[in-house]
């Protein structure tokens, strides 16, 4: 689907988001295991939250579903044998995270996914899963997957890259392996499912960067909020950066400190932010804050930062040229591995534009100053790029079409709308 996005002459408004997509998958995976029935508000309407409810009923659990409003009734640790594959549809976090749970089940599941999720890297999984004493087929590493259960053994395990998904997969393992497992984290990544392990009853030891479950844990069924979806919301923030004096109010945000980098990071480039109301849910932060756009300076980001970031950096790259001073990227070659190549889409959709921009195997240097035009960019069938660039046509000059925009609904189905409501053109 084309969408035509045309530039604006400001952005103001208030931001309201479903559920954050990281902390759903989460919920709805140990729902599914956990024993009684769980309900959850403002659940996440993505595409990639749905495969990981079809993926949880396909083992057995009972999903009722009514918009945002989500009910599990859980197997109390005994998962059926699917029927069917598990459809993990476009969501990287449904295979790698869930993985874990199906390796160590006494029974044989295959996980596939679309044409997109199937190019993309399942070794960091099948390495720890084999390890602990599952046997997994992969088509050369990547899906389908043939994951044969087992009685997993327990261990100390230091992943090669620094992820979320590989940290909870081995986790996830780790409740029913014999003894204790521990990641221990090259670096300190995204910690939902640490928090919701104990929100649903279950213990996690935290020391420094190693992260610490029993296996053999009963987890009780949870009813939460769901704080919305900050990588969501990142794309109004960087919409506010570019526009001196606009001002939006974003209310019940999730505002978690291993995910809220970004508010740094966009602070530091310019944007005001405010706190106005901060709350803490089952170990979650969810918040109100204003934000208010000065003038965007742009920077540098590197190092651990674009790993903090990697959501997140297609909108502050796609938004780069507007900067004072330019913005580069390094240290973010898992860019390239995401639901496209992140980096060679930014390049390419910028140069689209008419923007000058260096490319590095790592990232990419985006001088500032510049002035776009609207042009045709593509979505590369990647969400992130078709909402980076939709925030990114605001301020060209002409009209921008976005093709394959229906890629939005992997994460956020409500984004075109909820963009035309701030915006003012
Ligand atoms: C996620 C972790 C990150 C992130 C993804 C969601 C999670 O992936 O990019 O969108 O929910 O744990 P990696 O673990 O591959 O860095």
């Amino acid at each position: 689907m084309d969408l035509k996005v045309s530039p604006a002459k400001q952005v103001r408004g208030s931001v309201r988001t479903a559920g954050d997509k990281s902390v759903s998958h989460r919920y709805a995976m140990l729902a599914g295991i956990a024993e009684g029935t769980s309900e959850f508000e403002n659940f996440s309407t993505s595409a990639d939250c749905a495969s990981t409810l079809g993926c949880m009923e396909a083992l057995g659990a009972t999903v009722r579903r009514n918009g945002n409003h989500v009910e599990v009734e859980g197997v109390e640790g005994a998962l059926q044998a699917p029927a069917r594959e598990l459809d993990c549809g476009n969501s990287g976090s449904t295979m790698r995270m869930l993985s874990g749970v199906v390796a160590a089940q006494p029974f044989t599941s295959t996980m596939i996914g679309d044409a997109s999720l199937s190019k993309r890297p399942m070794r960091r999984v099948i390495e720890p899963l084999e390890k602990m004493g599952a046997r997994i087929d992969s088509h050369g590493g990547c899906a389908p997957l043939t994951i044969q259960g087992a009685k997993l053994r327990a261990m100390e395990y230091t992943p090669p890259v620094a992820s979320a998904q590989v940290k909870s997969c081995v986790l996830l393992a780790g409740l029913f392996a014999d003894g204790e497992t521990t990641v221990n984290e090259p670096v300190r990544t995204r910690d939902h499912t640490e928090l919701a392990l104990r929100a649903f009853g279950g213990e996690v030891r935290r020391d420094g960067n190693r992260v610490s479950v029993n296996g053999g844990q009963r987890l009780r069924a949870l009813k939460a909020y769901v704080p919305g979806d900050l990588s969501s919301v990142t794309f109004f923030l960087c919409a506010a950066s570019i526009f001196p004096g606009s001002n939006l109010v974003v209310d019940a945000v999730l505002l978690n400190p291993t995910r809220s980098v970004v508010l740094d990071v966009l602070s530091g480039m310019g944007l005001k932010v405010n706190f106005l109301k901060v709350d803490e849910q089952y170990g979650e932060l969810v918040g109100t804050m204003q934000a208010e756009g000065g003038v965007f300076q742009g920077g540098t980001i590197r190092g651990e930062q674009s790993a903090a970031l990697i959501d997140e950096l297609p909108a502050i790259a796609a938004i780069a040229p507007y900067s004072v001073r330019g913005v580069e990227i390094r240290d973010a070659a898992e860019l390239r591995v995401k639901e496209s190549d992140r980096i060679s889409a930014v390049v390419q959709n910028l140069r689209a534009m008419g923007a000058e921009v260096e490319e590095f195997p790592d990232g990419m240097r985006v001088p500032g100053g510049q002035k776009l035009h609207g042009a045709r960019v593509e979505s590369f069938d990647d969400h992130r790029i078709a909402m980076a660039f939709a925030v990114s046509a605001l301020r060209a000059e002409g009209d921008t079409t976005i093709g394959g925009a229906e890629a939005v609904a992997v994460s956020f189905p409500e984004f075109f709308e909820a963009l035309q409501k701030v915006v003012e053109q």
